[in-house]
């Protein structure tokens, strides 16, 4: 996760897709404990690939391994029967109903199971109810799941099968905090260890995630981002038909409503935009027809910084379904609105517009790199490669296009294993020192780099540098508090560089979230959850925003866990130095 958080591109729409990605769930469970064992290149082999297998085993017998108890002492053909032998005896026929798919028979069996089993043999009845729940189950009839399940652990309130089960049934009926608790609650009793919990609780934390984000900003009063960070967007773009004219603006040749939008981008007087350019669009003065088409960029752009996603869409579309809006106008809306389908996530969408764009101009360098940006967050490092070479190519004096690519060569060298490849894209990387000495992403993804490799004090000195660049960037800061702890378990001096990264800029999202999950594992879960409050408070994109209420959801389920059933996770720094 380290990795791809300083890959992101300067001022990129995208900055947490990564995050979004990295989110498994013992991440989410909000133990902190994979997120910073996961930074931890020893023990790192490649999200992509470690998603994959866990997906694989996972899905496997997803439904069939949690299936009925079957285990009963053996029958004694002699004595007769006592009451418990009886119920257990009822149990084993319904069992046999169960395999052959007679559920309704397997129901009736149980019922007199259970009818028959004392009540003081709570865990025996326990099991009968849990079973019958399976059977009701496969007859897709939920709320009579959840009903046994609750007997059966009301009974055995540690059971971790029913506890699963009830999990599914309330996530079928869309109890997401429920089905939340009780897997957690699951994963807890079994250490960690059973994979299907986890990918359960993986699952549901997402659907959670991103139903608490879609609400929260149906509400939310949107904010553009800080000066700053479109300042540093702006810069992304070298084929930009509307900020190419910013350098040096020619009023003269266009309408004064046009010049007063682009000059309040060029002043940073950024929430004026959309209201200027919605009075031009919707001005009937012949004097605004030439420009409309990037006037209506423009908007389209301000809306996308703004997270007013279906204004954006609509705008780009306006834009992109005309066919005869020039070239250079509709490749740039095409970037666009892939970035902005990348993070409504679907990527599908977002590679049809970048691929559309690559074919209307193969030479616009833009759009290489901003796909290389999104393919290098999707662990698509060849693809990323390819596309940063051509970045580069296309602008070879754009420093972030530059070292983006010896990044991308780099993981790519790690990937197959290439000594050689991993050497040159390190030569490459000085190289860049003297080409683009003032560039600070150099030396971020650069002490990124070193970091991965384990190269902790070097690392730190060019994060240092990337500071003395770049003193505006609070990110690097929380970056260089990531490096003291993977690299001396340091906490406290982690703390510190966070807290200095927010005190320079109260709005540093990363900072909040990172110190939030820094308290979770210190069990400071309160607190945690204040600090992912205040993540929240700032985070734009429905992406990010459903990372983040993954992480609070998560810490919340850990603190009414604990409640319910006494049962908390013990973890501690040992494990991560
Ligand atoms: C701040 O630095 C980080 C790490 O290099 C980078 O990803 C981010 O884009 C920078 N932020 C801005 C607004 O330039
Ligand atoms: C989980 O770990 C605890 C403490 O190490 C141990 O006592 C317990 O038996 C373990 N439980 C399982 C299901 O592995
Ligand atoms: C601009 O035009 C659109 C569509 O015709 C309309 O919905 C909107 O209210 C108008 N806005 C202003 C500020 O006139
Ligand atoms: C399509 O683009 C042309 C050229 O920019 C413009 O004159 C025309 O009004 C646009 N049509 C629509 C339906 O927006």
């Amino acid at each position: 996760m380290t990795g791809a958080s300083g890959a992101s591109v300067a001022g990129s729409p995208l900055p947490k897709w990564q995050l979004a990605l990295a989110v498994a769930a013992p991440v989410a469970l909000g133990l902190g404990y994979m997120y910073f064992k996961n930074s931890k290149p020893s023990s790192k082999p490649s999200r992509g690939k470690s998603k994959n297998n866990l997906k694989k085993n996972g899905t496997v017998s997803a439904d069939k391994q949690i299936s009925i108890d079957i285990d009963s002492p053996p029958k004694s053909t002699t004595e007769p029967e006592t009451p418990l032998e009886k119920a257990q005896r009822l149990k084993n026929e319904g069992n046999e109903q169960f395999k052959i798919g007679k559920y309704d028979e397997a129901i009736s069996h149980y019922n007199s199971a259970i009818e028959a089993c004392p009540k003081e043999n709570t865990e025996a009845l326990a099991t009968f109810y849990q079973n019958r729940a399976a059977a009701y189950e496969q007859l897709k009839k939920y709320s009579s799941v959840k009903a046994d399940c609750t007997k059966a652990l009301e009974l055995n309130p540690r059971y971790v099968k029913a506890l699963l089960r009830r999990a599914r049934a309330m996530e079928h009926c869309n109890e997401l905090e429920s089905a939340l608790e009780d897997v957690t609650a699951a994963c807890i009793l079994e250490n960690f260890s059973n994979q299907n919990a986890m990918l359960m609780a993986d699952r549901v934390l997402k659907q959670l995630g991103r139903q608490h984000a879609t609400e929260y900003l149906a509400n939310k009063k949107l904010v553009m981002p800080s000066k700053y960070f479109i300042k540093t967007y702006i810069i992304t773009f070298h084929k930009d038909p509307v900020f190419s004219m910013l350098q040096d603006i020619d009023y003269s040749n266009i309408s004064p409503g046009f010049g007063k939008a682009l000059q309040c981008v060029k002043e940073q007087k950024y929430d004026d935009v959309i209201p200027i350019c919605t009075e031009e669009i919707n001005s009937s003065d012949p004097d605004t027809l030439p420009h409309k088409m990037k006037v209506l960029l423009l908007r389209a752009t301000f809306y996308l910084l703004l997270g007013q996603h279906d204004a954006s869409i609509q705008d780009f579309g306006t834009i992109i379904d005309n066919d005869s809006v020039p070239e250079a106008i509709k490749v740039n809306a095409l970037i666009k609105r892939a970035t902005l389908f990348m993070q409504l996530e679907n990527p599908d969408k977002s590679f049809c517009d970048f691929e559309t764009a690559a074919e209307l101009d193969p030479e616009c360098g833009d759009v290489y790199h901003h796909r290389g940006h999104v393919n290098l967050l999707m662990d698509k490092i060849d693809e990323a490669r390819e596309d940063f070479r051509k970045a580069v190519e296309l602008n070879p004096n754009f420093g972030v296009a530059y070292v983006q690519k010896c990044y991308a060569d780099y993981r790519y060298g790690t990937m197959i294993r290439s000594k050689e490849i991993i050497e040159k894209a390190m030569k490459n990387f000085e190289a860049a020192f003297e080409k683009f000495p003032d560039c600070p992403e150099c030396y971020t993804l650069y002490a990124q780099m070193l970091t991965e490799i384990q190269e902790y004090q070097r690392a730190d000195t060019y994060f240092a540098k990337a500071i003395e660049k770049d003193p505006n960037n609070a990110t690097v800061y929380v970056h260089r508090g990531l490096l003291q702890l993977q690299w001396h378990g340091n906490v406290e001096k982690a703390i510190e560089y966070i807290n200095k990264a927010l005190e320079m800029d109260d709005k540093c999202e990363y900072g909040y979230e990172t110190l939030g999950t820094i308290e979770v594992q210190r069990g400071n879960v309160e607190e945690a959850i204040k600090l992912f409050d205040k993540a929240l408070a700032l985070g734009r994109t429905s992406m990010e925003l459903s990372h983040l209420f993954s992480l609070r959801d998560a810490a919340k389920t850990r603190l009414t866990i604990k409640e319910r059933l006494g049962l908390d996770v013990i973890l501690n720094f040992q494990n991560i130095s």
